[in-house]
């Protein structure tokens, strides 16, 4: 008979949303202060775990809908016993609306949003203008929006919003590398476009001063 698989206790690295003070404190939930990223919407949690494991001196949460991908990209981060990364199960507009303290974090990681094609769910986008407007109050002065999308026309969308507000200043889009083994993408999503030969999207920001 085979060996029962041991349970992986995730509770160490899921906040639960609704125990969370308004705003947080970064320190207490990292243990340390040093500079925070935020995903939204991390899926399976690749951009966390390669982000975190190269960046060891940053810490990553990641905010996940998705209650079964907020689950794996836990678990993927708690069986490398890894203490830079948390993950909030929830909805990230509200994260950030109610929870970032303002001028708190390094970067903003939005990748592959869910295009909602359908013109009567279009509003379901989460990269919308109360988003950024939240971006705009979360980063800190020089933090950093990174976005991609294999969607043109949502690009499109993400850009003219990005427009409309003049403290972010474009920056050269961030060249796609060539990965040096399977799992070296930007993110899940990232990985199945790229080796399926579609185009992507990419734009980054910087939040400049006040
Ligand atoms: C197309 S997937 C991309 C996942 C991942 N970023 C990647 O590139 O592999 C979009 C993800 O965003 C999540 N999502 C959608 N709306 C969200 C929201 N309001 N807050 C947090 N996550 C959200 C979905 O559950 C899904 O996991």
């Amino acid at each position: 008979m085979p060996e029962p698989r041991p349970t992986i206790d995730i509770a160490r690295y899921t906040l639960d949303l609704w125990q969370l003070e308004a705003p947080v404190s970064w320190p207490s939930l990292f243990g340390n202060d040093r500079p925070v990223e935020l995903e939204v919407g991390p899926g399976k949690g690749l951009f966390l775990i390669n982000a975190a494991t190269a960046n060891p001196s940053h810490n990553f949460l990641g905010v996940e809908l998705a209650r079964k991908y907020a689950r794996l990209a836990a678990t993927r981060v708690a069986k490398r016993n890894m203490t830079n990364v948390l993950v909030v199960p929830g909805d990230a507009r509200l994260f950030l609306a109610r929870h970032v303290p303002p001028a708190s974090l390094r970067a903003v990681h939005v990748y592959f949003p869910d295009p909602w094609w359908k013109k009567r769910h279009k509003k379901r986008r989460v990269f919308a203008e109360p988003l950024v407007a939240d971006v705009e109050r979360g980063l800190e002065p020089g933090g950093n929006l990174h976005v991609a999308t294999d969607v043109e026309e949502y690009f499109g969308v993400i850009r003219a919003l990005m427009s409309g507000h003049p403290r972010f200043q474009e920056l050269p889009p961030p060249e796609p590398k060539s990965p040096e083994h399977d799992l070296d993408y930007l993110t899940n999503f990232e990985r199945k476009y790229r080796l399926e030969g579609r185009p992507i999207f990419r734009a980054s920001y910087r939040r400049g001063p006040p």
